[in-house]
């Protein structure tokens, strides 16, 4: 099962995305704005868009934002704070990997797309990680980019995961595994695995060249600083940017 359907395990995780990078938001929008070359009336795919950290604020900017997410406790915080904000957003929810079926009957092309902070893609496992690309892809204007953060496999290929044997550096997943009696305690006794798949950058810049993207760039990600910086082996996360073709042709 996907941990974000626990609302204990959404609710915890609120938390700390809340403390740790709600308040370095307003520069990632700002950001996200002038990569995507985005202005007042254009539309946006929020995947994964949480309790609406980026939605919201770009909402605000006059951005019609339309955002995916697995989790009806995330939605419903996101639903909570566009209301108190005072703006509109469409919310789906439902995994990426349906991701057709989920914006089924839509036919406007989007004007871009985030994934931000490991909000599915790069989750999901490298050939449905694809799948989900090639969707994104059909769901873009000509010339429209996507923006996705996810973890730097060169930090954990390089690091103490692998003595800790929670980095399985044949797979290039990470498992995070959480001892049995923590389940009793916190889950009344749900199971379920986060598994993450962890690319190095030319595997990620393989991956979004085969659903179809070009001009794909590699940068470091630092929460609250977004700013196209050189990616670091030792970074934490990278982001990837990258484009539609600019025509049908
Ligand atoms: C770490 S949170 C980040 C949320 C938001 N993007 C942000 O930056 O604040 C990851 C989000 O991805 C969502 N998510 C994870 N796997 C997903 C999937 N397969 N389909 C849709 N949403 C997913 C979770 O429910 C959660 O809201």
């Amino acid at each position: 099962m996907n941990p974000w359907k626990n609302e204990r395990f959404a609710s915890e995780s609120l938390e700390a995305i809340d403390r740790q990078f709600l308040p370095g938001t307003g520069q990632e929008v700002e950001f996200i704005i002038k990569e995507l070359g985005i202005s007042i009336g254009s539309s946006i795919l929020d995947i994964g868009c949480g309790a609406g950290r980026h939605s919201i604020v770009l909402a605000k900017s006059g951005i019609a934002v339309t955002g995916v997410d697995i989790s009806s406790k995330m939605l419903d915080e996101a639903r909570k704070r566009a209301e108190e904000n005072n703006i509109k957003l469409t919310l789906v929810e439902g995994d990426i990997l349906r991701l057709s079926e989920l914006l089924n009957g839509r036919v406007e092309a989007f004007d871009g797309a985030i994934c931000i902070c490991e909000s599915g893609l790069g989750t999901l496992g490298w050939q449905k990680d694809l799948s989900v690309l090639k969707a994104i892809y059909g769901y873009l204007a000509f010339g429209a980019k996507l923006i996705l953060t996810t973890y730097n496999g060169l930090k954990k290929y390089r690091g103490e995961m692998i003595k800790a044997k929670s980095f399985d550096y044949l797979q290039g997943s990470v498992h995070w595994r959480l001892p049995d009696d923590w389940y009793e305690e916190h889950y009344d006794g749900e199971r379920f695995k986060d598994i993450q798949r962890v690319y190095i950058p030319s595997e990620i810049k393989m991956l979004c060249e085969i659903a179809g993207f070009g001009d794909v760039e590699i940068c470091g990600c630092r929460p609250g600083e977004f700013n196209r910086q050189p990616l670091e082996p030792d970074d934490i996360e990278m982001m990837v940017l990258c484009r539609k073709k600019r025509t049908g042709k």
